[in-house]
């Protein structure tokens, strides 16, 4: 049965999520909604991409019950307010780096989803916004071959992208809460990581209020 993606956002890194769901088979990856703030930005993005449904709003979204899993395609400011209210409506969420503005944010996201059904929480370092062709560690590489495609997209690399969306099909396939290679401790570690290379640099943001930086 294919896993059903909704797609929260008709922005940049959203279109370039769809051409990497693309490069899988279609009988095991289906986009079944869109929602943008705007309702016609919504419904032009799915004309172009035969996308189904469109929404105006993001609780739309969160309310369709055809959807399997959301991907987050909102700027990282917002991650926390979006992915929150996809959590109280027990949605399962695939949401990237960064994956919230601060340690204290990405906390209150973990223990969200430890409180309800699946989710899947994915954060790197943002040093580069591009998916990673080869990984090196303790001196063994591993590759990772890019899909081909033909359509337009905004970053390089994208069709990387694949990687992800194949795995939280895993996840689901074996009702899985969390990604036993992405682990929310490990979400909470990057941020806190994060937090000590801003506050080594001087880097604030107004999100930091509670927080030592
Ligand atoms: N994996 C990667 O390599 C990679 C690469 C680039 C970006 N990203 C992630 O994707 C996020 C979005 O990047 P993007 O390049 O796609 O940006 P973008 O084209 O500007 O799109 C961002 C979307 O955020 C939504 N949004 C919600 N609240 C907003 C607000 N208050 N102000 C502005 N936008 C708001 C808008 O959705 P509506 O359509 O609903 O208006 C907009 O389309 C980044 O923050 C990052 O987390 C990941």
């Amino acid at each position: 049965m294919a896993t059903k993606w909704g797609i929260c956002s008709a922005g940049k890194i959203s279109n370039d999520f769809l051409v990497a769901l693309e490069t899988l088979p279609a009988q095991d990856h289906q986009v079944v909604a869109v929602a943008a703030r705007d309702l016609k930005q919504a419904r032009d993005f799915a004309q172009i991409r035969k996308i189904p449904k469109a929404y105006g709003s993001y609780e739309a979204l969160a309310n369709d019950p055809d959807i399997d899993v959301i991907y987050v395609g909102v700027l990282h400011t917002v991650h926390r307010d979006v992915v929150l209210m996809f959590l109280e409506h027990k949605k399962n969420v695939l949401c990237e780096k960064p994956l919230a503005m601060n340690s204290d944010e990405v906390r209150e996201l973990t223990s969200a989803a430890r409180k309800v059904l699946v989710i899947l929480l994915y954060q790197d370092i943002p040093s580069c916004m591009w998916c990673p062709t080869s990984i090196i560690v303790n001196g063994k590489e591993t590759k990772f071959p890019l899909p081909h495609s033909t359509k337009p997209m905004h970053f390089t690399n994208s069709t990387g992208l694949s990687y992800e969306a194949e795995h939280v099909r895993q996840c689901l396939l074996k009702g899985l809460k969390e990604s036993p290679i992405m682990s929310l401790k490990d979400s909470e570690l990057l941020s806190n990581i994060m937090d000590e290379v801003r506050g080594q640099l001087g880097v604030k943001f107004h999100q930091d209020k509670k927080l030592n930086i």
